[in-house]
């Protein structure tokens, strides 16, 4: 039976993935079960079992075109899931070759979102988060250039609103305030 789709977005390092992972606890206490989906995650097998990367932070330097078949390839498969989903995604894809839409249009009519969510936070604190994380290889990035990826992802929501009449949230995540970004994510799932 088809139920909620909630794609949940943020830029690299922001903390959306820790966010989803506590609100999911929090909301099991409630009894309200959301299945996470991590659309990275379903890329990444499918571009592992065609030979094409060994380590996730790969894909987004792959070239364009592979890029866009395993967004097609994870879409179809992740749009088949039943029940309430939380979409762990990216609204856009910071490339070699400039920002790749995260969603395009064929990805969407898979997914058929309810809620778009954007998690955000001041790019101070992202760059000390993604230099914290030695388990990744993340994209170096200054003030400006985080300033306009979080930029750029607010006016492509706006444009995947307009193509699937889905709302888009915007929760900030700031140092210290987890719990209050879990709160308001609760709020919204329940
Ligand atoms: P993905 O798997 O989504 O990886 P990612 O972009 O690196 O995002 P993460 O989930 O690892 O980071 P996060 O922002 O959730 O931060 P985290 O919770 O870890 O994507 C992988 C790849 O898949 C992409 O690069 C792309 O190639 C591809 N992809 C995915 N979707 C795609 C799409 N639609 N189209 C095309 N390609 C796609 O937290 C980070 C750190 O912050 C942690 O140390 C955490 O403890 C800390 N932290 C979190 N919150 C707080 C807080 N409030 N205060 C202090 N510290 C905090």
């Amino acid at each position: 039976m088809p139920g909620r789709k909630i794609i949940i977005t943020g830029v690299p390092g922001v903390g959306k993935t820790t966010v989803i992972n506590e609100s999911i606890l929090r909301l099991k206490e409630e009894g309200i079960d959301y299945q996470s989906i991590s659309f990275g995650s379903f890329m990444f097998e499918m571009a592992v079992s065609k030979g094409l990367v060994k380590d996730r932070d790969e894909m987004r330097k792959l070239s364009r075109d592979d890029q866009k078949h395993l967004q097609q390839l994870a879409a179809a498969a992740i749009g088949k899931i039943n029940g309430d989903v939380i979409i762990d995604t990216h609204a856009s894809v910071k490339t070699p070759k400039g920002y790749l839409a995260g969603l395009p249009e064929w990805v969407l009519r898979e997914l058929k979102p309810d809620v778009f969510v954007i998690v955000e936070t001041d790019e101070d604190q992202i760059l000390i988060r993604r230099l914290s994380d030695i388990t990744r290889v993340r994209d170096v990035d200054g003030f400006r250039a985080l300033s306009e990826h979080q930029e750029f992802n607010r006016a492509i929501a706006a444009s995947y609103a307009m193509v699937t009449g889905c709302t888009v949230k915007i929760i900030q995540n700031p140092d210290h305030l987890l719990e209050r970004a879990v709160t308001d994510m609760v709020n919204l799932l329940r």
